[in-house]
């Protein structure tokens, strides 16, 4: 554990969210929206196209202002304390910050330069081998996949070892095998102690990873539960007995073979 992960631990939630409110004009889309996060879990904000999900993330990363309510980020309160917040933070947005002519590990030395860190080459290689980048590291961004660049732009976000990520729609556009290396990602960084908020509209995603769930719905928070606590709310399922079809991803999944290593997907 890092000195700043133990001491979100100290501090309670990684994240705290209270009557947040956002409009652009007339059109409200934080109507007040509570929750917390707790250090080290896995959090996603579920939601349609245009619920406000980027739109919070962007409040919690002090890129915008909030129009009421409070937030706080690592124990620091976003609007009165924005730098700290941002040395707390990392956020892979919804269009990846990656720079096509530069190769994989050029990408990660420069950003361990401008974090003026000691030995950006370690940290690079570091980097690359944690997400079975080591061959493709040598070759410029432009020419790997979809999957690829997005775990370079997660590893790009790691630099620094920031205790809380943002991660706003992290595996939109991507095939299912390149969601499921993803995936694996963020698990294992929250196995590290990292606290993740994530974004995504995918149901799925949701189920796979996230150790809460909270469904943003017309600007506010509608259920926040565990997947568990959330299946409750539904009437159990009629057992009925039916032979059961694979689904058309795992019919993909097997043929193209879901694996976690250097693949063109
Ligand atoms: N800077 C802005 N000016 C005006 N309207 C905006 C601005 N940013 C977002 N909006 C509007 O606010 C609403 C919420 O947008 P937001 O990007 O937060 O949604 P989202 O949940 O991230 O959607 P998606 O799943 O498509 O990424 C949308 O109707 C959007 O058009
Ligand atoms: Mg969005």
């Amino acid at each position: 554990m890092t000195t700043a992960q133990s001491q979100t631990a100290a501090r309670g939630p990684a994240i705290q969210v209270q009557g947040v409110q956002k409009s652009f004009g007339e059109l409200q889309v934080l109507r007040g929206v509570d929750f917390d996060v707790a250090a080290g879990s896995i959090f996603a904000l579920l939601g349609s196209n245009g619920a406000g999900k980027t739109t919070l993330v962007r409040i919690l990363s002090t890129l915008l202002k909030a129009d009421a309510g409070t937030a706080t980020v690592h124990g620091f309160d976003v609007a009165a304390k924005p730098g700290d917040v941002r040395e707390s933070i990392s956020l892979t947005g919804q269009f990846a910050a990656v720079d096509e002519i530069l190769t994989g590990r050029e990408n990660l030395v420069l950003v361990a330069r401008l974090r003026h860190l000691a030995d950006p080459g370690a940290v690079a290689d570091e980097l690359l081998a944690r997400f079975s980048l080591t061959e493709a590291g040598g070759r410029r961004a432009g020419t790997y996949s979809g999957g690829m660049r997005r775990r370079l732009d997660i590893a790009m976000s790691l630099i620094g070892d920031p205790p809380i990520i943002f991660l706003d729609e992290p595996t939109t556009g991507l095939d299912p095998q390149a969601r499921i290396e993803v995936w694996e990602t963020v698990k294992k960084l929250a196995q590290g102690g990292t606290t993740v908020l994530l974004t995504t509209q995918y149901l799925d995603e949701a189920e796979q990873l996230a150790d809460r769930i909270a469904i943003l719905h017309q600007g506010t928070i509608i259920q926040n539960g565990t997947l568990a606590e959330l299946k409750q709310l539904l009437p159990p399922a009629k057992v009925e007995y039916v032979e059961k079809q694979p689904s058309l991803e795992d019919v993909f999944l097997s043929l193209v073979g879901a694996t976690g290593t250097e693949k063109e997907s």
